[in-house]
């Protein structure tokens, strides 16, 4: 008997695979959001607890206080994928939701109770005071929500794991352990977290609110952290692959589009690297670093988004899930309206964010 629950008998609403490209987009936006906001917290929180310089203040306080705005596009794009995966793989994503039930409903508290610790902490290095305590418990809870996030996207692959979860205990208290691809996926996740913080950090050093000196400290920082968290990143994202089982690796091998993107993330490491470089050790290109290093930001978060869905329907279908099996009947009025107000959508965050680059024309000192 098959673990995975019926199929809804109403058909989907649209083609499947436009839901998979709206999924798999607002997917990548989500994940450059979340990085920015781990990786940008854990070194403000590092220069702020180790670093003696001015410009080491400045660059702490300065991607501290950006944190609370990133924390709203974390959530806002967390919210489509979340629904988007639901319609695709709800037999699979609500099971292991259930299973895990106490954990994921404690994602809304832990989230509230990590928002407030980064305005505390921001708020405390602009008035130039001690906040380590604050950004310290904002690091620990949005990585507990990281793990409880991993939990569940790999307990949705295993269904062989539920019927002995549910009967250790029906009340969903435990998170799974003993998959050995989730310490893996967890440490691409951190590991991709502090590349993107150096990437932002080339890009911050592009504005014109900071002096010369403070520019300088952020580029070659994060042009140094960027460059050899893309080096480790190919190692982890190695064992990644390696603790995948057999049947899964031979499957994306021949999966094309698993091919396709593996490719794109390498030439766009092999970019950080060079990126990271130029900024951390050379003075050269310094008009377009900051381009450059957003581009390759956007490049290898689509392209891990991408083999990562990829690996969700290998590994699926290899358990009889068979993501494209469902009956469709698409209403195009509806998908018609939906694709305007998402695209409407997109340009008016597209347009906070330039509002907010805009708007921001003091000086970047703290008190
Ligand atoms: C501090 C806050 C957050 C952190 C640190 C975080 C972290 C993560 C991580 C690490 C993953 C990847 C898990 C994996 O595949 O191993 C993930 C996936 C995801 N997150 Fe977030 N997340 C946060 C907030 C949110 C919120 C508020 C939402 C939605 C309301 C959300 C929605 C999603 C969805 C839907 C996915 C999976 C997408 C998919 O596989 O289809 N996240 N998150």
């Amino acid at each position: 008997m098959s673990p995975f629950p019926a199929v809804d008998p109403i058909p989907v609403p649209a083609p499947i695979w436009l839901i998979k490209l709206l999924h798999i987009v607002t997917m990548a936006l989500h994940f450059v959001a979340i990085q920015m906001l781990v990786g940008g917290l854990l070194v403000a929180l590092l220069l702020h607890l180790f670093g003696r310089s001015g410009s080491s203040r400045t660059s702490a306080a300065a991607l501290a206080r950006r944190l609370p705005i990133v924390m709203t596009y974390v959530i806002n794009l967390g919210v489509p994928p979340l629904l988007f995966a639901q319609v695709l793989y709800g037999r699979a994503l609500y099971t292991s939701s259930v299973l895990i039930g106490s954990w994921w409903i404690a994602v809304i508290p832990l989230l509230m109770a990590c928002y407030w610790s980064l305005y505390q902490f921001s708020g405390r290095l602009d008035k130039g005071r001690s906040g380590w305590w604050f950004g310290g418990a904002a690091f620990v809870l949005a990585g507990l929500i990281a793990q409880i996030y991993s939990s569940n996207m790999t307990l949705m692959l295993r269904p062989e794991a539920w019927a002995a979860m549910y009967q250790s205990s029906p009340a969903g208290v435990h998170l799974p352990s003993g998959d050995p691809t989730m310490p893996w996926r967890l440490l691409t996740f951190f590991c991709g977290a502090l590349l993107t913080a150096g990437l932002w950090m080339i890009w911050l050093a592009g504005r014109s609110t900071f002096e010369a000196e403070d520019a300088r400290f952020l580029r070659t920082l994060g042009g140094r952290l960027a460059a050899v968290m893309a080096v480790v990143e190919i190692g982890v994202v190695r064992q990644l692959a390696a603790s995948q089982p057999a049947a899964v690796r031979s499957a994306l091998d021949g999966d094309a589009i698993a091919q396709g993107s593996a490719f794109a993330w390498m030439a766009a490491i092999a970019l950080v690297v060079l990126a990271g470089s130029l900024a951390g050790f050379t003075r050269v290109l310094s008009g377009w670093l900051p381009w450059a290093a957003l581009l390759v930001a956007v490049v290898r978060t689509g392209a891990i988004a991408v083999y990562r869905d990829a690996l969700r329907d290998q590994t699926l279908l290899t358990k009889g899930f068979d993501v494209w099996q469902r009956n469709v009947a698409t209403n195009w009025g509806v998908v018609g309206l939906f694709l305007a107000l998402f695209i409407g959508g997109l340009a008016a965050a597209g347009w906070l964010v330039s509002v907010v680059a805009r708007a921001n024309r003091v000086m970047e000192k703290t008190a």
